[in-house]
């Protein structure tokens, strides 16, 4: 049975950099500890980086494998996401989550509003608790946004606001950082220093 519900809101920034803040993998660990303490690239199929993510856990790497897609300029799919190793008994057993992320421009007070696609498909026995996964993958893109935004306004006081250049610095590792700059390398060019 298919649960499905949308978040929307805005982000601070100006796109280029929200696009920017979700493909630079190099915080992910760092900023969002909370949330994962590893994350291995497992294979890259065009636009789709399969990933695990893990936690420690009694000296156990728990977690799950998902298919992380970028769709340029400014859309990210989640799917496929499976246990990790196979025999966890893991709600990803049941359920399968498939996310969609939109980041819009919003001209008007050069932010992003964003809009945030979740699609639950799980057995009849577990849909009385749809609310509660809902509302727990609600906190956890919440809480990952709040920390996202303290990176970005971190970097915005030190390189100014727009200014994408510690993203795309040529030591710094970025998801698709050839296609991001296709489609926002002018914007970084002509953001004030
Ligand atoms: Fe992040």
């Amino acid at each position: 049975m298919k649960h499905a519900f949308t978040v929307t809101g805005n982000l601070d920034a100006p796109v280029a950099v929200t696009v920017a803040a979700y493909l630079d993998c190099e915080h992910y660990i760092h900023l969002h500890k909370s949330l994962t303490d590893s994350l291995e690239i497992m294979g890259v199929k065009g636009r789709v980086i399969t990933v695990r993510q893990s936690w420690k856990w009694f000296g156990l790497k728990l977690g799950h494998f998902k298919d992380c897609e970028y769709i340029p300029p400014c859309e990210f799919k989640i799917s496929n996401v499976m246990p990790a190793p196979w025999w966890l008994p893991s709600i990803h057993h049941f359920v399968s989550i498939d996310t969609y992320l939109t980041y819009i421009e919003n001209k008007e007070t050069d932010s992003t509003d964003f809009r945030f696609d979740v699609e639950l498909d799980m057995p009849f026995w577990l849909y009385p608790l749809r609310g509660f996964m809902q509302g727990l993958i609600e906190k956890m893109h919440v809480r990952q946004n709040v920390e996202d935004m303290e990176l970005i306004k971190r970097r915005e006081k030190l390189f100014g606001r727009g200014n994408i250049s510690p993203y795309v610095a040529e030591h710094h590792f970025m998801y698709h950082k050839d296609e991001y700059v296709k489609h926002f390398g002018k914007a970084g060019r002509a953001v004030r220093a």
